[in-house]
């Protein structure tokens, strides 16, 4: 088992990359690839940067060059559904691009049969159970997630709510599930709610951006124990 972790930016992740054991840092493609262990488990960790290219890239980066086994996506993300509050987190169930046509995703290249790619659920009931058994503050969800190019307010919010139904939305997710899809590698995203994607985005983002990120981490990192003691196919 290696374990490849992805954040967006330096806030979504460089707490855990702190903690890796004797880490050695590659270079690929503009990017720094931290190796190393976490609690006895090889991981890689890396900032993949804000948007789809770039989360797409390092995904198959890690999957290339690293041979990772698993892939997490830790990170923030707007909330869209009313029951959620700032700071829950949403673990991956189902994710889409809400920016892409359904057509260019089941009529061409990778001949989906829907527009939406599903996490693995040995790694959603590890999300689960640790939801379950830790003394975890704020709530966790699992459900859909949908990923596009753009900072999300209250133009869009109504409407991505009645095409998807989605728990949240974020700008890297669907890029790391379709890599993870077409490579046929396990994912698990694990988001926390930073802002409501609503009039107020903007400044609720970045005054939580701080504590949601590392709520997700902080699950990232549980997740990563449990795997260890269960292992994980
Ligand atoms: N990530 C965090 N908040 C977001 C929002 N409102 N839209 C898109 N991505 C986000």
């Amino acid at each position: 088992m290696k374990i490849g972790v992805i954040g967006p930016s330096d806030k979504e992740i460089m707490e855990f990359i702190n903690k890796i054991c004797d880490v050695k840092i590659v270079e690929y493609a503009m990017l720094k690839f931290y190796v190393g262990n976490y609690e006895g488990v090889e991981v890689v960790a890396v900032i993949c940067g804000v948007c789809k290219v770039n989360a797409a890239i390092t995904t198959q980066i890690l999957i290339d060059k690293f041979e990772v086994t698993h892939v997490i996506l830790t990170g923030v993300a707007g909330g869209l559904d009313k029951k959620l509050k700032i700071g829950d987190t949403i673990i991956s169930n189902d994710i889409a691009h809400h920016d892409v046509s359904k057509e260019i995703l089941i009529e061409y290249h990778p001949y989906m049969k829907d527009i939406y790619f599903r996490a693995n659920s040995q790694l959603i009931n590890t999300c689960e159970k640790i939801m379950k058994s830790k003394d975890i503050s704020n709530k966790c969800y699992v459900g859909r997630i949908i990923t596009g190019e753009r900072f999300i307010t209250n133009n869009e919010r109504e409407e991505l709510i009645e095409r998807f139904n989605p728990l949240c939305v974020d700008m890297e997710s669907a890029s790391v599930a379709h890599a993870c899809y077409v490579n046929n590698i396990p994912f698990v995203v694990i988001r926390s709610i930073s802002d409501n994607a609503d009039e107020d985005a903007s400044n609720s983002f970045k005054n939580n951006v701080n504590i949601a990120a590392l709520n997700s981490m902080k699950i990232t990192e549980e997740i990563i124990k449990e795997l260890k003691f269960i292992g994980c196919n």
